[in-house]
């Protein structure tokens, strides 16, 4: 299947790139109001202190989310905060800094329900009920990994822990863009090894997926080999020298373009099969991902070639030696890439099972 000619391309998020920018963040406010919602580590690295000072009296509050996964009920706690503070501050931005999961916690954060309280946004996620009238507070998001590309896309994960079983629940909504989005490399200098690698490779995968994608295009496919490219030339460099921001500048490049493409194509088969990896086992998003890509590439190769030009172009072999090439380069990373690294017994069925399922569909491997 070629990338269809005709395509549509949405994206309203107003972008601004380069090491340095959030400190113009301030300015761009104007006279708005700000809540800013951060992680953690801004408190120690001093960011709280340089935000605070430059927001003024335009900060409304400083609302730090605990290191972890976005949980609905930590989002449940956060909103008893947040949703006061917007619904009395009309056209108070709601301001994001962190990593993928304080963005998505941010997403819906910046949705007050006009009634039925943070319930009436549970039941929605659960898809027990619809969306209840619902008010966005202008979103800035600012992100401090490269890696998730939440800040340019519509969607967000939350886990639902309330009940005996952990569950994943997503959104997908026009209003899940944010308005604005501010990526600076400077920001990611202090993320640790193995954060930096596994969200390096959640953006590779996000430009993979988006490749061997039915959704695909020439503009996605175009980011896309870009992003892999850019991942696959300069993660190892990064992790040797990770307080050098030339290589950060071009992880968080390739962040953002494998972003662009992914929030057009949506994830494929690798990500359908990684959630359980991360909800059973703790295994860390990028990683959990990174273990069923030499699965999916395998899968994708040879069948179509668009795709086969691309892998070639990602890998620099033949497409049907991408698979090879691809496994080579994570065990370099010290990556574990095959399923069966984290006790995996049953992949074939996992793999059958998840082409069913909406992401595994995306891929162009999967029955028509
Ligand atoms: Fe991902």
């Amino acid at each position: 299947m070629a990338a269809s000619q005709a395509f549509d391309w949405r994206m309203p998020v107003a972008l601004r790139f380069g090491s340095g920018c959030s400190g113009t963040l301030a300015d761009e406010l104007g006279q708005s109001r700000a809540l800013v919602l951060a992680f953690e580590p801004a408190g120690p690295l001093g960011l709280r202190a340089a935000w605070t000072a430059g927001l003024g009296a335009r900060l409304l509050d400083w609302v730090t989310v605990p290191e972890g996964l976005s949980t609905l009920a930590l989002a449940r706690q956060l909103s008893a905060r947040t949703w006061p503070l917007l619904t009395a501050q009309p056209g108070a931005v709601l301001l994001a800094l962190g990593g993928g999961s304080v963005l998505d916690l941010a997403k819906l954060l910046r949705s007050v329900p006009a009634e039925g309280g943070f319930e009436a946004v549970a039941a929605a996620l659960r898809g027990t009920a619809p969306w209840p009238p619902l008010h966005h507070a202008p979103l800035w998001l600012v992100p401090t990994t490269a890696g998730t590309g939440s800040e340019v896309t519509r969607w967000a994960t939350l886990w639902d822990t309330d009940g005996p079983v952990a569950v994943k629940r997503s959104f997908d909504e026009p209003w899940g863009f944010a308005e604005r989005a501010f990526v600076d490399p400077v920001l990611t200098l202090s993320a640790p090894a193995a954060l930096t690698r596994d969200t390096a490779l959640d953006s590779f995968a996000h430009a993979l997926e988006a490749l061997w994608n039915r959704h695909a295009n020439p503009v996605s496919d175009a980011l896309a080999v870009q992003a892999a490219r850019r991942v696959r030339a300069h993660l190892a460099g990064v992790l040797e020298a990770p307080s050098q921001l030339p290589g950060r500048e071009q992880l968080a490049l390739a962040a953002l373009e494998a972003g662009l493409a992914f929030a057009q194509t949506r994830t494929a088969l690798a990500h359908a099969l990684s959630y359980a990896l991360t909800l059973e086992q703790g295994v860390p998003h990028g990683l959990a991902v990174a273990a069923w890509l030499p699965t999916a590439c395998r899968l994708a190769a040879g069948r179509d070639a668009r795709v086969d030009a691309a892998l070639e172009a990602v890998f620099g072999v033949k497409a049907l030696a991408a698979p090879a090439a691809l496994q080579q380069w994570l065990q370099g990373l010290g990556v574990p890439c095959d399923p069966a690294d984290h006790g995996v017994s049953d992949a074939e069925a996992r793999v059958h099972a998840a082409l069913a399922s909406a992401r595994g569909r995306n891929f162009i491997g999967a029955p028509a």
